[in-house]
């Protein structure tokens, strides 16, 4: 398969937005990381994302929209959404939602589930692309399945050309990990930590937000113990590095890698990603990791890394 790559160009953004109507998919910038779009309603367009990423069909994919009013023609809006949609959005947060009856998504993207993922993204491109498309966008993180997201288009361009139907070369994503996900049934809960931290949640929405336990029986991936994974394995929180190890630091350390020299967790986390294609790109067998606080986004970090370091079902 030819892959088509696009600029981001109004005349662009128009073809590429003619992809997705067509009913291919397309790759394209979000403020979290790269997106796999195609057109949510459309089954066999669902279809091609999961056989680009060898994605397990179980592992129901998050519908990107342009409007409320969009939303409400598939899924239950209540107060409580309303008034997160209020705060957070257009932005990096995710809300699982009931499902209407006679909703017009692919149930291949829902995994079969009766609740809905839904998010309404902040960056340009990608508004200007549910915009011109005129229809909710299924988007899982462009990437092989369990392989690391991609925060630039040239991480797309490298795991997934000739396996989709476009690619749009936009900037590196600003935030660099993926939308943090939440619910409110049974109970208001964090499904995936992410960009917005736990305690800004709660606080601006005065709810007590219940993690849910690693491993629980909720099916995201991004809960999946390996997923995220570079090809080498990952020891973390290391002080000190040993000679045989590639090391990826955080701060003021010696090392080959840094996610952030100024001990900045903003910015580790935008660098994170990339830092860990780089690893694979060097062909990094053993890496060592710097501790990161557990703050703020430093959660959404560790959680990455942990996963990233688990060892591989295969
Ligand atoms: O930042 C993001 O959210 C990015 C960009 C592209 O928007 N997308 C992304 O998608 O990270 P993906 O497919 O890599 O992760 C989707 C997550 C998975 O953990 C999936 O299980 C969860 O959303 N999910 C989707 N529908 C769900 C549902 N109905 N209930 C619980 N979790 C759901
Ligand atoms: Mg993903």
């Amino acid at each position: 398969m030819k892959t088509k790559i696009f600029n981001t160009s109004r005349t662009d953004l128009l073809k590429a937005s003619e992809l997705i109507k067509s009913g291919d998919t397309l790759a394209f910038p979000t403020e979290t990381v790269y997106g796999l779009g195609a057109d949510a309603t459309n089954k066999l367009a669902v279809a091609k994302i999961f056989q680009a990423k060898g994605r397990p069909s179980f592992n129901p994919l998050i519908i990107h929209c342009s409007s409320i009013k969009q939303i409400k023609t598939f899924a239950k809006w209540g107060s409580e959404a309303q008034m997160v949609a209020d705060k957070f959005w257009p932005g990096p947060l995710t809300m699982v939602l009931p499902l209407l009856p006679n909703s017009q998504i692919a149930s291949l993207a829902l995994a079969g589930l009766q609740t809905v993922a839904v998010r309404m993204p902040e960056h340009s491109i990608a508004k200007s692309i549910l915009q011109l498309s005129n229809t909710p966008i299924a988007a899982p993180s462009a990437n092989p399945s369990g392989a690391v997201s991609a925060t630039r288009a040239e991480h797309v361009v490298s795991r997934l050309d000739g396996k989709i139907g476009g690619i749009i070369l936009g900037n590196p994503s600003k935030i660099g990990l993926e939308s943090t996900i939440i619910c409110f049934l049974p109970e208001p809960s964090i499904l995936r930590f992410g960009a917005i931290s736990d305690t800004d949640i709660s606080q601006k929405l005065g709810l007590n937000l219940k993690k849910t336990v690693e491993n629980s029986k909720i099916s995201a991936p991004g809960q999946l113990s390996s997923h995220y994974a570079p090809k080498g394995s990952i020891r973390l929180n290391s002080k000190v590095f040993e000679k045989n190890e590639v090391s990826l630091g955080f701060g003021e350390v010696l090392c080959d890698l840094n996610l952030s020299q100024k001990a900045n967790l903003t910015e580790a986390a935008a660098n994170l990603f990339d830092c860990l294609h780089r690893l694979d790109e060097i062909g990094a067998e053993k890496i060592a990791v710097s501790p990161i606080p557990e703050e703020g986004i430093g959660i959404a970090i560790n959680d990455r890394l942990k996963r990233a370091a688990a060892p591989k079902k295969i």
